[in-house]
């Protein structure tokens, strides 16, 4: 391709994309919000979640949902097809409630969708496991809710499903217990090992890992295990076993060793977790990483 059909190329491809952006912010103006929270959020999660867009038996877990705004906006733009599924959690005062109804009504998707009313720390424990392909977590900003809503929701999200954290950078001034932050790293760092980190900004985005926890009590009780690639480190008996059959890898001392090394060296940074040079530029570290498929 010549310079010049490559230079229209990408004129053309951006002017496509800013259309289709402008048709997805478009689709707001026919609701009653007074606060339009998702508008600034609307480019990432069309990025984000391209893959769930018009796909059938979609579903979609919202806590928070306030006047619907991110709401209706999921159900115009992703949750598109007929079989796709939303759920709506939020205390619901009367004025919110009443908003709220008159946009889904507005949205004509109601059909799709299970309303929940009443305290998150209450209701999500009602609510079906392994079920929700995205999850948006956007109600109270305590920390202590905050931890709490994301660990009652991470059952319900299925393995490779998303989850959303809103206001992560919210707050800079208040104290810890009382900024989304505090809970959202330490949710990060408690489950660092079953879950890939797919946005870090305003909002925090991740994917859960597929990853199947051992079968029976015995073994997850008998051992402290931490999962690499397609395989789980036991930190007391220093063995690797396959994570899908349980068939045991061989492993040299010094692959183990560097195994512990990584295990307790990294470090969530902010984006990501990261491993200090020692491990990185170790003599065993590509080879390793090939063999655990990490
Ligand atoms: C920031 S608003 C949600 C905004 C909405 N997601 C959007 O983007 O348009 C937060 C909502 O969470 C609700 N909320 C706060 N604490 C809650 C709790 N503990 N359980 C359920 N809902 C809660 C509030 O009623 C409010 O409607």
């Amino acid at each position: 391709m010549n310079l010049k059909i490559k230079v229209l190329a990408v004129f053309i491809s951006l002017f496509l994309i800013n259309t289709s952006r402008a048709d997805e912010l478009e689709t707001f103006k026919k609701y009653e919000l007074s606060e339009n929270f998702h508008s600034r959020h609307v480019n990432l999660w069309i990025e984000i979640l391209k893959e769930y867009k018009g796909k059938p038996n979609v579903q979609y877990l919202e806590v928070g949902t306030y006047e619907g705004g991110s709401f209706v906006w999921m159900l115009d733009n992703i949750l598109t097809h007929n079989t796709a599924k939303a759920t709506g959690l939020d205390v619901f005062p009367p004025r919110v409630k009443e908003v709220f109804l008159r946009n889904l009504k507005i949205s004509g998707a109601q059909k799709k969708v299970t309303i929940v009313q009443g305290y998150s720390e209450v209701e999500l424990r009602k609510l079906p496991f392994n079920t929700y392909d995205i999850i948006y977590i956007d109600a109270s900003h305590n920390a202590h809710d905050v931890f709490a809503d994301a660990a009652l929701c991470w059952p319900l999200l299925k393995q490779g499903g998303i989850l959303i954290f809103d206001d992560y950078a919210v707050y800079p001034e208040y104290p810890v217990e009382l900024k989304p932050k505090t809970a959202i790293e330490a949710f990060l760092n408690c489950y660092r090992n079953y879950l890939d980190i797919l946005h870090e900004d305003w909002q925090v985005i991740i994917r859960k890992k597929n990853i199947p926890l051992p079968q029976n009590w015995e073994e997850r009780d008998e051992d402290t295990f931490i999962r690499f690639g397609d395989f789980l480190y036991y930190i007391r008996s220093k063995k690797a076993v396959n994570a899908a059959t349980r068939e045991p890898l061989e492993l040299t001392s010094e692959e183990a060793s560097l195994i512990e090394m990584m295990i307790y060296s990294r470090e969530f940074s902010g984006t990501g977790f990261t491993l200090p040079p020692r491990v990185t530029q170790h003599p065993l570290y590509s080879g390793l990483k090939k063999k655990l498929n990490f």
